[in-house]
Protein backbone atom coordinates (compact mmCIF):
# COMPACT_ATOMS: atom_id res chain seq x y z
CA UNK A 1 0.00 0.00 0.00
CA UNK A 2 1.96 3.29 -1.31
CA UNK A 3 1.94 6.67 1.00
CA UNK A 4 2.05 10.15 -0.66
CA UNK A 5 5.42 9.85 0.52
CA UNK A 6 6.70 7.43 -2.05
CA UNK A 7 6.24 9.74 -4.40
CA UNK A 8 7.60 12.91 -5.12
CA UNK A 9 6.45 16.00 -7.38
CA UNK A 10 9.17 18.09 -9.56
CA UNK A 11 8.07 21.21 -10.43
CA UNK A 12 11.14 22.86 -12.69
CA UNK A 13 14.32 22.18 -10.48
CA UNK A 14 12.83 21.47 -7.31
CA UNK A 15 11.88 18.07 -6.19
CA UNK A 16 9.17 18.63 -3.58
CA UNK A 17 6.72 16.52 -1.02
CA UNK A 18 3.89 16.34 -3.20
CA UNK A 19 1.70 18.35 -1.54
CA UNK A 20 0.83 21.94 -2.23
CA UNK A 21 -1.49 23.86 0.58
CA UNK A 22 -3.91 25.62 -1.71
CA UNK A 23 -4.29 30.25 -1.48
CA UNK A 24 -6.63 31.37 1.18
CA UNK A 25 -7.50 35.00 0.93
CA UNK A 26 -7.92 37.26 3.03
CA UNK A 27 -5.02 36.27 4.90
CA UNK A 28 -6.24 32.84 5.93
CA UNK A 29 -3.57 30.70 3.90
CA UNK A 30 -0.63 32.93 6.74
CA UNK A 31 2.69 33.08 5.99
CA UNK A 32 2.93 30.66 9.13
CA UNK A 33 0.82 28.06 7.28
CA UNK A 34 2.90 28.80 4.05
CA UNK A 35 6.25 28.69 5.56
CA UNK A 36 5.18 25.02 7.80
CA UNK A 37 4.56 23.78 4.29
CA UNK A 38 7.81 24.66 2.94
CA UNK A 39 9.41 23.36 5.65
CA UNK A 40 8.19 20.11 5.44
CA UNK A 41 8.88 19.74 1.54
CA UNK A 42 6.12 20.73 0.29
CA UNK A 43 4.25 24.28 -1.47
CA UNK A 44 2.59 26.65 0.54
CA UNK A 45 0.80 29.55 -0.82
CA UNK A 46 0.23 33.27 0.82
CA UNK A 47 -2.34 35.25 -1.02
CA UNK A 48 -2.27 38.83 -2.52
CA UNK A 49 -6.42 39.08 -1.19
CA UNK A 50 -6.76 43.03 0.01
CA UNK A 51 -3.33 43.12 0.48
CA UNK A 52 -3.08 46.55 2.43
CA UNK A 53 -5.50 45.50 4.83
CA UNK A 54 -3.25 42.00 5.23
CA UNK A 55 -0.22 44.19 5.81
CA UNK A 56 -1.95 47.05 7.90
CA UNK A 57 -2.98 43.97 10.22
CA UNK A 58 0.73 42.08 10.26
CA UNK A 59 2.99 45.26 10.01
CA UNK A 60 1.71 48.05 10.72
CA UNK A 61 1.09 49.69 7.93
CA UNK A 62 -1.67 52.77 7.37
CA UNK A 63 -2.48 51.67 3.88
CA UNK A 64 -6.16 51.67 4.47
CA UNK A 65 -6.67 54.71 6.30
CA UNK A 66 -4.89 56.43 3.62
CA UNK A 67 -7.15 55.10 0.96
CA UNK A 68 -9.70 55.98 2.98
CA UNK A 69 -8.80 59.97 3.43
CA UNK A 70 -8.40 60.36 0.32
CA UNK A 71 -11.47 59.26 -0.64
CA UNK A 72 -13.55 60.50 1.83
CA UNK A 73 -15.50 62.86 0.00
CA UNK A 74 -16.95 59.76 -2.02
CA UNK A 75 -18.31 57.59 0.92
CA UNK A 76 -21.65 59.08 0.52
CA UNK A 77 -21.72 58.51 -3.34
CA UNK A 78 -22.80 55.37 -4.92
CA UNK A 79 -20.42 56.30 -8.11
CA UNK A 80 -17.05 54.55 -7.39
CA UNK A 81 -15.42 55.07 -10.18
CA UNK A 82 -13.36 57.50 -9.31
CA UNK A 83 -11.85 55.37 -6.07
CA UNK A 84 -8.20 54.03 -7.85
CA UNK A 85 -6.00 52.20 -5.82
CA UNK A 86 -2.55 54.33 -5.57
CA UNK A 87 -0.39 51.49 -7.56
CA UNK A 88 2.72 52.72 -5.35
CA UNK A 89 1.36 51.70 -2.12
CA UNK A 90 -0.36 48.37 -3.86
CA UNK A 91 3.38 47.43 -4.80
CA UNK A 92 4.93 48.33 -1.67
CA UNK A 93 2.02 46.46 0.30
CA UNK A 94 2.75 43.31 -1.84
CA UNK A 95 6.85 43.45 -1.79
CA UNK A 96 6.25 43.92 2.36
CA UNK A 97 4.26 40.97 2.35
CA UNK A 98 6.11 38.62 0.44
CA UNK A 99 9.56 39.32 1.31
CA UNK A 100 8.65 39.12 5.00
CA UNK A 101 7.62 35.80 4.64
CA UNK A 102 10.19 34.72 2.37
CA UNK A 103 12.84 36.07 4.74
CA UNK A 104 11.47 33.77 7.22
CA UNK A 105 11.40 30.90 5.15
CA UNK A 106 13.26 27.44 5.95
CA UNK A 107 13.37 24.29 4.30
CA UNK A 108 13.52 22.30 0.83
CA UNK A 109 9.86 23.31 0.09
CA UNK A 110 8.15 26.29 -1.86
CA UNK A 111 6.17 29.63 -1.12
CA UNK A 112 3.74 30.89 -3.52
CA UNK A 113 1.75 33.52 -4.12
CA UNK A 114 -1.92 33.02 -4.95
CA UNK A 115 -2.60 35.82 -7.75
CA UNK A 116 -7.09 36.31 -8.38
CA UNK A 117 -8.11 37.56 -11.45
CA UNK A 118 -11.09 38.64 -10.25
CA UNK A 119 -9.71 41.22 -7.87
CA UNK A 120 -9.88 44.18 -11.06
CA UNK A 121 -9.24 46.59 -8.05
CA UNK A 122 -11.41 49.59 -10.65
CA UNK A 123 -7.97 48.94 -13.17
CA UNK A 124 -7.47 45.19 -13.99
CA UNK A 125 -4.85 44.79 -15.99
CA UNK A 126 -2.51 48.23 -14.40
CA UNK A 127 -3.09 46.40 -10.26
CA UNK A 128 -2.73 43.03 -11.53
CA UNK A 129 0.52 44.05 -13.33
CA UNK A 130 1.92 45.78 -10.30
CA UNK A 131 0.55 42.91 -8.22
CA UNK A 132 2.38 40.32 -9.92
CA UNK A 133 5.88 42.14 -10.77
CA UNK A 134 6.03 43.08 -7.19
CA UNK A 135 5.39 39.65 -5.64
CA UNK A 136 8.63 38.41 -8.41
CA UNK A 137 10.94 41.64 -7.25
CA UNK A 138 10.42 40.31 -4.07
CA UNK A 139 11.47 36.66 -4.40
CA UNK A 140 8.44 34.66 -4.11
CA UNK A 141 8.76 31.12 -5.50
CA UNK A 142 5.71 31.47 -7.76
CA UNK A 143 2.68 32.64 -8.73
CA UNK A 144 -0.66 30.73 -8.91
CA UNK A 145 -3.00 32.40 -11.28
CA UNK A 146 -6.19 31.87 -9.91
CA UNK A 147 -10.19 33.30 -10.00
CA UNK A 148 -10.56 34.08 -13.82
CA UNK A 149 -8.94 32.94 -17.02
CA UNK A 150 -6.06 34.94 -16.77
CA UNK A 151 -6.04 34.98 -20.68
CA UNK A 152 -3.17 37.98 -20.72
CA UNK A 153 -1.84 37.80 -16.97
CA UNK A 154 0.94 36.04 -18.45
CA UNK A 155 2.24 38.72 -21.07
CA UNK A 156 1.61 41.53 -18.49
CA UNK A 157 4.86 40.34 -16.91
CA UNK A 158 6.66 39.09 -20.13
CA UNK A 159 9.52 41.26 -19.42
CA UNK A 160 10.27 40.85 -16.25
CA UNK A 161 13.96 39.20 -15.20
CA UNK A 162 12.34 36.66 -13.46
CA UNK A 163 9.42 35.62 -15.97
CA UNK A 164 11.60 32.60 -17.07
CA UNK A 165 12.91 30.90 -13.29
CA UNK A 166 9.84 31.68 -11.38
CA UNK A 167 7.61 29.11 -11.39
CA UNK A 168 4.28 30.17 -12.39
CA UNK A 169 0.94 28.36 -12.69
CA UNK A 170 -2.52 28.11 -13.40
CA UNK A 171 -5.99 26.97 -11.73
CA UNK A 172 -8.24 25.61 -14.49
CA UNK A 173 -11.77 23.33 -13.99
CA UNK A 174 -12.15 22.25 -17.16
CA UNK A 175 -10.49 21.43 -20.60
CA UNK A 176 -11.96 24.26 -22.27
CA UNK A 177 -10.55 26.98 -19.63
CA UNK A 178 -6.87 25.08 -20.08
CA UNK A 179 -7.08 25.20 -23.76
CA UNK A 180 -8.31 28.66 -23.91
CA UNK A 181 -5.23 29.87 -21.56
CA UNK A 182 -2.05 28.02 -23.68
CA UNK A 183 -3.96 29.67 -26.67
CA UNK A 184 -3.88 33.09 -25.45
CA UNK A 185 -0.42 32.15 -24.09
CA UNK A 186 1.19 30.82 -26.87
CA UNK A 187 2.98 33.83 -28.54
CA UNK A 188 4.89 33.66 -25.01
CA UNK A 189 6.78 30.23 -25.36
CA UNK A 190 6.17 30.14 -21.85
CA UNK A 191 4.33 27.34 -20.84
CA UNK A 192 2.59 27.32 -17.17
CA UNK A 193 5.05 25.14 -14.98
CA UNK A 194 2.06 23.15 -13.72
CA UNK A 195 -1.76 23.54 -13.51
CA UNK A 196 -3.58 23.38 -10.62
CA UNK A 197 -7.34 21.16 -11.90
CA UNK A 198 -9.84 22.97 -9.37
CA UNK A 199 -13.19 20.40 -9.08
CA UNK A 200 -16.60 21.10 -7.30
CA UNK A 201 -15.70 20.05 -3.79
CA UNK A 202 -13.37 23.16 -3.30
CA UNK A 203 -13.60 26.19 -0.60
CA UNK A 204 -13.49 29.53 -1.94
CA UNK A 205 -15.35 30.36 -5.76
CA UNK A 206 -16.33 27.94 -7.69
CA UNK A 207 -14.93 27.77 -11.49
CA UNK A 208 -18.42 26.04 -12.08
CA UNK A 209 -22.08 26.79 -12.49
CA UNK A 210 -24.85 26.42 -9.78
CA UNK A 211 -24.38 22.64 -11.62
CA UNK A 212 -21.41 22.25 -9.90
CA UNK A 213 -22.47 19.27 -8.71
CA UNK A 214 -22.85 17.44 -11.82
CA UNK A 215 -18.97 17.37 -12.18
CA UNK A 216 -16.27 15.37 -10.95
CA UNK A 217 -12.65 16.14 -10.33
CA UNK A 218 -11.21 12.32 -11.22
CA UNK A 219 -13.26 12.73 -14.61
CA UNK A 220 -11.65 16.52 -15.03
CA UNK A 221 -8.12 15.49 -14.42
CA UNK A 222 -8.16 12.44 -16.90
CA UNK A 223 -9.81 14.55 -19.79
CA UNK A 224 -7.25 17.28 -19.36
CA UNK A 225 -4.01 14.42 -18.89
CA UNK A 226 -5.48 12.58 -21.80
CA UNK A 227 -5.53 15.87 -23.99
CA UNK A 228 -2.00 16.77 -22.80
CA UNK A 229 -0.63 13.63 -23.55
CA UNK A 230 -2.35 14.07 -27.73
CA UNK A 231 -0.48 17.35 -27.50
CA UNK A 232 2.76 15.77 -25.94
CA UNK A 233 2.94 18.55 -23.22
CA UNK A 234 4.27 17.03 -20.15
CA UNK A 235 3.19 19.86 -17.53
CA UNK A 236 2.51 18.69 -13.95
CA UNK A 237 -1.30 18.37 -13.40
CA UNK A 238 -2.34 19.23 -9.76
CA UNK A 239 -6.01 18.47 -8.12
CA UNK A 240 -7.28 19.67 -6.20
CA UNK A 241 -10.98 19.79 -4.20
CA UNK A 242 -12.03 17.27 -2.06
CA UNK A 243 -8.77 15.57 -1.31
CA UNK A 244 -9.30 14.63 2.18
CA UNK A 245 -6.77 11.87 3.55
CA UNK A 246 -3.23 10.92 2.04
CA UNK A 247 -5.02 7.62 0.16
CA UNK A 248 -7.28 10.05 -1.71
CA UNK A 249 -4.50 11.92 -2.57
CA UNK A 250 -2.10 8.52 -3.67
CA UNK A 251 -5.38 7.70 -6.09
CA UNK A 252 -4.52 10.61 -7.95
CA UNK A 253 -0.95 10.30 -8.45
CA UNK A 254 -1.32 6.89 -9.14
CA UNK A 255 -3.81 8.23 -11.74
CA UNK A 256 -0.87 10.34 -12.96
CA UNK A 257 -1.32 13.42 -11.29
CA UNK A 258 1.84 14.69 -10.12
CA UNK A 259 0.86 16.04 -6.49
CA UNK A 260 -2.11 17.47 -4.70
CA UNK A 261 -3.56 21.08 -3.45
CA UNK A 262 -5.29 20.83 -0.50
CA UNK A 263 -7.06 23.79 1.78
CA UNK A 264 -10.09 23.33 3.92
CA UNK A 265 -8.14 20.58 6.36
CA UNK A 266 -5.44 23.48 6.73
CA UNK A 267 -8.16 26.01 7.95
CA UNK A 268 -8.40 24.07 11.80
CA UNK A 269 -4.46 24.19 12.62
CA UNK A 270 -3.22 26.61 15.06
CA UNK A 271 -1.21 28.35 12.03
CA UNK A 272 -3.98 29.27 9.65
CA UNK A 273 -5.34 33.20 9.97
CA UNK A 274 -8.93 32.48 10.93
CA UNK A 275 -9.26 33.28 14.34
CA UNK A 276 -9.90 30.32 16.83
CA UNK A 277 -13.75 30.82 17.24
CA UNK A 278 -14.01 30.78 13.64
CA UNK A 279 -11.97 27.41 13.51
CA UNK A 280 -14.38 25.81 15.75
CA UNK A 281 -17.23 26.37 13.46
CA UNK A 282 -15.62 24.64 10.57
CA UNK A 283 -15.11 21.84 12.97
CA UNK A 284 -18.55 21.94 13.79
CA UNK A 285 -19.86 22.10 10.55
CA UNK A 286 -22.18 19.51 8.90
CA UNK A 287 -22.92 18.45 5.29
CA UNK A 288 -25.98 20.50 5.65
CA UNK A 289 -24.40 23.41 7.12
CA UNK A 290 -22.77 24.32 3.75
CA UNK A 291 -23.94 26.15 0.95
CA UNK A 292 -22.84 26.99 -2.55
CA UNK A 293 -24.66 30.15 -3.25
CA UNK A 294 -23.93 32.90 -5.75
CA UNK A 295 -23.69 35.53 -3.17
CA UNK A 296 -20.57 36.86 -4.33
CA UNK A 297 -20.26 39.98 -6.37
CA UNK A 298 -17.87 38.03 -8.36
CA UNK A 299 -19.91 36.58 -10.39
CA UNK A 300 -18.49 32.65 -9.74
CA UNK A 301 -20.68 30.50 -6.96
CA UNK A 302 -19.00 30.29 -3.46
CA UNK A 303 -19.13 27.69 -1.44
CA UNK A 304 -19.52 28.60 2.54
CA UNK A 305 -20.97 28.11 5.82
CA UNK A 306 -24.42 29.18 5.93
CA UNK A 307 -24.57 30.59 9.56
CA UNK A 308 -21.51 33.06 7.97
CA UNK A 309 -22.49 36.48 9.46
CA UNK A 310 -21.58 38.36 6.23
CA UNK A 311 -24.28 36.32 4.81
CA UNK A 312 -28.16 38.24 3.98
CA UNK A 313 -25.81 41.72 5.60
CA UNK A 314 -26.78 44.90 4.51
CA UNK A 315 -23.50 47.23 5.54
CA UNK A 316 -22.67 50.09 3.25
CA UNK A 317 -20.81 49.68 0.37
CA UNK A 318 -16.85 50.33 1.64
CA UNK A 319 -14.84 50.86 -1.28
CA UNK A 320 -13.04 53.90 0.03
CA UNK A 321 -11.10 51.83 2.12
CA UNK A 322 -11.11 48.46 0.34
CA UNK A 323 -13.09 48.49 -3.00
CA UNK A 324 -10.92 45.28 -4.61
CA UNK A 325 -13.98 44.19 -6.37
CA UNK A 326 -14.67 47.18 -8.23
CA UNK A 327 -14.72 46.39 -12.25
CA UNK A 328 -13.00 48.54 -14.93
CA UNK A 329 -16.01 50.57 -14.47
CA UNK A 330 -16.01 51.14 -10.75
CA UNK A 331 -18.70 49.07 -10.56
CA UNK A 332 -19.54 45.95 -7.85
CA UNK A 333 -22.46 43.82 -8.17
CA UNK A 334 -22.92 44.33 -4.23
CA UNK A 335 -23.32 48.46 -5.08
CA UNK A 336 -26.50 47.69 -7.34
CA UNK A 337 -28.03 44.79 -4.84
CA UNK A 338 -27.37 47.58 -1.46
CA UNK A 339 -28.68 50.48 -3.61
CA UNK A 340 -31.56 48.69 -4.44
CA UNK A 341 -33.00 47.68 -0.96
CA UNK A 342 -32.08 51.34 0.01
CA UNK A 343 -34.31 52.86 -2.39
CA UNK A 344 -37.17 50.18 -1.09
CA UNK A 345 -36.54 50.96 2.57
CA UNK A 346 -35.25 54.23 2.62
CA UNK A 347 -36.18 54.69 6.33
CA UNK A 348 -34.60 51.42 7.98
CA UNK A 349 -31.90 51.39 10.60
CA UNK A 350 -30.32 48.37 9.21
CA UNK A 351 -30.75 47.10 5.73
CA UNK A 352 -31.10 43.44 4.77
CA UNK A 353 -29.57 42.67 1.38
CA UNK A 354 -29.77 39.45 0.81
CA UNK A 355 -28.62 38.21 -2.83
CA UNK A 356 -24.86 39.67 -2.80
CA UNK A 357 -22.36 40.42 -0.30
CA UNK A 358 -19.86 43.13 0.32
CA UNK A 359 -17.46 40.36 0.23
CA UNK A 360 -14.21 42.85 0.72
CA UNK A 361 -15.60 43.91 4.32
CA UNK A 362 -16.55 40.34 5.54
CA UNK A 363 -13.71 38.33 4.13
CA UNK A 364 -11.76 41.17 6.12
CA UNK A 365 -13.51 40.70 9.05
CA UNK A 366 -13.93 36.91 8.72
CA UNK A 367 -17.61 37.46 8.65
CA UNK A 368 -17.89 34.85 5.23
CA UNK A 369 -16.90 31.39 6.17
CA UNK A 370 -15.87 29.80 3.38
CA UNK A 371 -14.94 26.12 3.14
CA UNK A 372 -14.40 22.83 0.79
CA UNK A 373 -17.52 20.53 1.06
CA UNK A 374 -15.40 18.44 3.12
CA UNK A 375 -15.06 20.42 5.65
CA UNK A 376 -17.83 18.43 7.63
CA UNK A 377 -15.58 15.88 8.12
CA UNK A 378 -13.03 17.63 10.11
CA UNK A 379 -14.46 16.85 13.50
CA UNK A 380 -13.25 13.45 12.40
CA UNK A 381 -9.54 15.04 12.84
CA UNK A 382 -9.48 16.38 16.29
CA UNK A 383 -10.46 15.88 19.92
CA UNK A 384 -12.32 17.31 21.92
CA UNK A 385 -11.55 19.23 25.43
CA UNK A 386 -14.04 19.10 28.20
CA UNK A 387 -15.81 22.25 27.21
CA UNK A 388 -16.62 20.77 23.76
CA UNK A 389 -14.14 22.47 22.25
CA UNK A 390 -11.89 21.29 19.46
CA UNK A 391 -8.54 20.89 19.78
CA UNK A 392 -6.36 23.14 17.07
CA UNK A 393 -3.93 21.05 15.24
CA UNK A 394 -0.47 22.12 13.96
CA UNK A 395 0.19 22.44 10.01
CA UNK A 396 2.60 20.01 10.83
CA UNK A 397 -0.18 17.08 11.66
CA UNK A 398 -1.80 17.83 9.11
CA UNK A 399 0.43 17.81 6.66
CA UNK A 400 2.40 14.56 7.64
CA UNK A 401 -1.06 13.15 7.58
CA UNK A 402 -1.66 13.67 4.04
CA UNK A 403 2.14 12.01 3.69
CA UNK A 404 1.93 8.89 5.33
CA UNK A 405 -1.52 7.81 6.22
CA UNK A 406 -2.89 5.04 4.58
CA UNK A 407 -5.87 2.55 4.19
CA UNK A 408 -8.22 6.19 3.96
CA UNK A 409 -7.05 6.75 7.87
CA UNK A 410 -6.87 10.38 9.67
CA UNK A 411 -4.70 10.36 12.34
CA UNK A 412 -5.74 12.07 15.47
CA UNK A 413 -3.52 14.71 17.59
CA UNK A 414 -2.48 13.73 21.15
CA UNK A 415 -4.14 14.84 23.50
CA UNK A 416 -2.69 18.66 25.01
CA UNK A 417 -5.39 18.74 27.90
CA UNK A 418 -6.09 16.72 30.53
CA UNK A 419 -8.30 13.37 29.08
CA UNK A 420 -10.35 14.91 26.07
CA UNK A 421 -12.69 12.57 25.13
CA UNK A 422 -12.92 11.19 21.66
CA UNK A 423 -14.58 13.69 18.93
CA UNK A 424 -18.47 12.70 19.55
CA UNK A 425 -20.60 13.92 16.34
CA UNK A 426 -23.64 12.63 14.07
CA UNK A 427 -22.42 11.02 11.21
CA UNK A 428 -21.77 13.56 8.26
C1 LIG B 1 -11.13 29.08 3.50
C2 LIG B 1 -10.75 28.92 2.06
C3 LIG B 1 -10.42 30.03 1.31
C4 LIG B 1 -10.03 29.89 -0.02
N1 LIG B 1 -9.64 31.01 -0.72
C5 LIG B 1 -9.13 30.86 -1.97
C6 LIG B 1 -8.56 31.98 -2.64
O1 LIG B 1 -8.50 33.09 -2.10
N2 LIG B 1 -8.07 31.79 -3.89
C7 LIG B 1 -8.10 30.54 -4.50
O2 LIG B 1 -7.64 30.41 -5.63
N3 LIG B 1 -8.63 29.48 -3.87
C8 LIG B 1 -9.11 29.61 -2.62
N4 LIG B 1 -9.57 28.49 -1.95
C9 LIG B 1 -9.45 27.17 -2.63
C10 LIG B 1 -8.22 26.41 -2.15
O3 LIG B 1 -7.04 27.08 -2.46
C11 LIG B 1 -8.13 24.97 -2.69
O4 LIG B 1 -7.85 24.90 -4.05
C12 LIG B 1 -9.36 24.10 -2.42
O5 LIG B 1 -10.12 24.53 -1.34
C13 LIG B 1 -8.89 22.67 -2.19
O6 LIG B 1 -9.93 21.84 -1.82
P1 LIG B 1 -10.14 21.36 -0.29
O7 LIG B 1 -10.41 22.60 0.48
O8 LIG B 1 -11.30 20.44 -0.38
O9 LIG B 1 -8.88 20.69 0.16
C14 LIG B 1 -10.00 28.61 -0.63
C15 LIG B 1 -10.37 27.51 0.14
C16 LIG B 1 -10.73 27.64 1.46
C17 LIG B 1 -11.09 26.41 2.25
Amino acid sequence: MKRLDDFRMRLGRHELVPIMVGGMGVDISSSDLALEAARLGGVGHISDAMIKTVTDRRYKTKYVKAKQAMYKGNVESMDKSSVKFDLGHLAEATRLHVEATMSRKTGSGLVFINCMEKLTMNAPRETLAVRLAAALDAGIDGITLAAGLHLGSLALIEQHPRFRDAQLGIIVSSLRALQLFLKKNARLNRLPDYIVVEGPLAGGHLGFGMDWAQYDLATIVAEIRAWLQSESLDIPLIPAGGIFTGSDAVAFVEAGAAGVQVATRFTVTRECGLPDDIKQEYFRANDDDIEVNQISPTGYPMRMIKSSPGIGDGIRPNCEAYGYLLDSQGRCAYIEAYNRELAAHPDARRLSVKDKTCLCTHMRNFAIWTCGQTASRLKDTSVRAPDGRYQLLSAEHVFRDYQFSVEGRVALPEAEVAAPTPATHDAA
